[in-house]
């Protein structure tokens, strides 16, 4: 469903022109979830705007069911990204705070030419809340209402309501507390299964990657230097680099959340009977 091959990106002009992103390659086939994992500044966040058609590319292809995105003219661009969504790590900075949930969630069904009407945008909207645990009256009240992990569920009805494909997660989870990232990271794999969506997961986190990706890629300095199968990637890392990963996979400091962590671990392995 989206291939991205031999992907250049540089930023800046000039003498100031720097490569930051590599000849990648990689694709995600509908339904699957990639994990896309690489120290700070190795170029995740802007191969995930790439795919968004949100930063020129400078080499390369990404195709998206079949069409070239990063050459696309304006229309069709935003055409081919209305199926293409994004999960960002800090919901409370791109939910505007002094807007309703169900305002910001009925946006993108009431602009352009498709736009709904009145009634079935208030049902796609308790349907998006209910997808993500919250209540429908979630819908009259402001971020500024909710927890951190509720809102980052906000974020996730406003990226499914538009009945996405595939969607970007760029450190969706980073920012939550353990026990609530397993809550969301269980929330996301069931939405995939019951939408049949796929996922770009992008975090500098290895252990949070393999527990929703069935491949991962390994991102070092702009290139990759890994992509394969999650569980073998993650057990028998080739390249010194994800062996580095590997070994820094973080260890929960309170036993109590190591806990929950492992039992998070052992209900996803049973599920997708690893
Ligand atoms: N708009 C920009 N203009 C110039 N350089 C940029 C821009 N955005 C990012 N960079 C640089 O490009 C490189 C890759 O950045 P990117 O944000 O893609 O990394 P990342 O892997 O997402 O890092 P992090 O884990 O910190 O989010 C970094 O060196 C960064 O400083
Ligand atoms: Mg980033």
């Amino acid at each position: 469903m989206l291939e991205v091959d031999g992907l250049t990106i540089d930023y800046g002009r000039g003498r100031s022109r720097r490569r930051v992103v590599a000849d990648v390659s990689f694709s995600i086939a509908a339904g699957e979830t990639l994990g896309l994992v690489g120290e700070s500044g190795s170029g995740k966040s802007t191969i995930g705007k790439a795919i968004l058609g949100l930063v020129p590319v400078a080499g390369g292809s990404i195709r998206f069911a079949g069409e070239e995105i990063s050459t696309a003219s304006g229309r069709r661009r935003r055409q081919l990204t209305r199926e293409i969504q994004v999960i960002y790590q800090d919901p409370y900075g791109s939910l505007n705070p002094a807007r309703r949930i169900g305002t910001t969630l009925a946006e993108p069904l009431t602009v352009g030419r498709q736009s709904l009407g009145r009634r079935e945008v208030a049902a796609r909207v308790a349907e998006a809340l209910d997808l993500v645990g919250l209540p429908a009256s979630a819908a009259d009240k402001l971020p500024g209402d909710f927890s951190g992990g509720q809102r980052q569920r906000i974020a996730i009805a406003r990226a499914i309501i538009v009945r996405p494909r595939l969607i970007v997660c760029d450190e969706a989870v980073s920012a939550l507390d353990l026990s609530i990232q397993a809550q969301v990271l269980n929330l996301l794999q069931d939405l995939s299964a019951e939408l049949k969506m796929s996922y770009l997961f992008v975090s500098h986190d290895l252990a949070v990657v393999e527990l929703l990706s069935s491949r991962i890629a390994v991102l070092y300095k702009g290139s990759l230097v890994e992509n394969g199968d999650a569980r073998e990637v993650f057990d028998h890392p080739r390249d010194p680099y994800t062996q580095l990963l590997r070994a820094a996979a973080p260890v929960p400091a309170p036993r109590e959340q190591e806990l929950r962590r492992d039992e998070f671990f052992e209900k996803l392995r049973a599920r997708s009977g690893v």
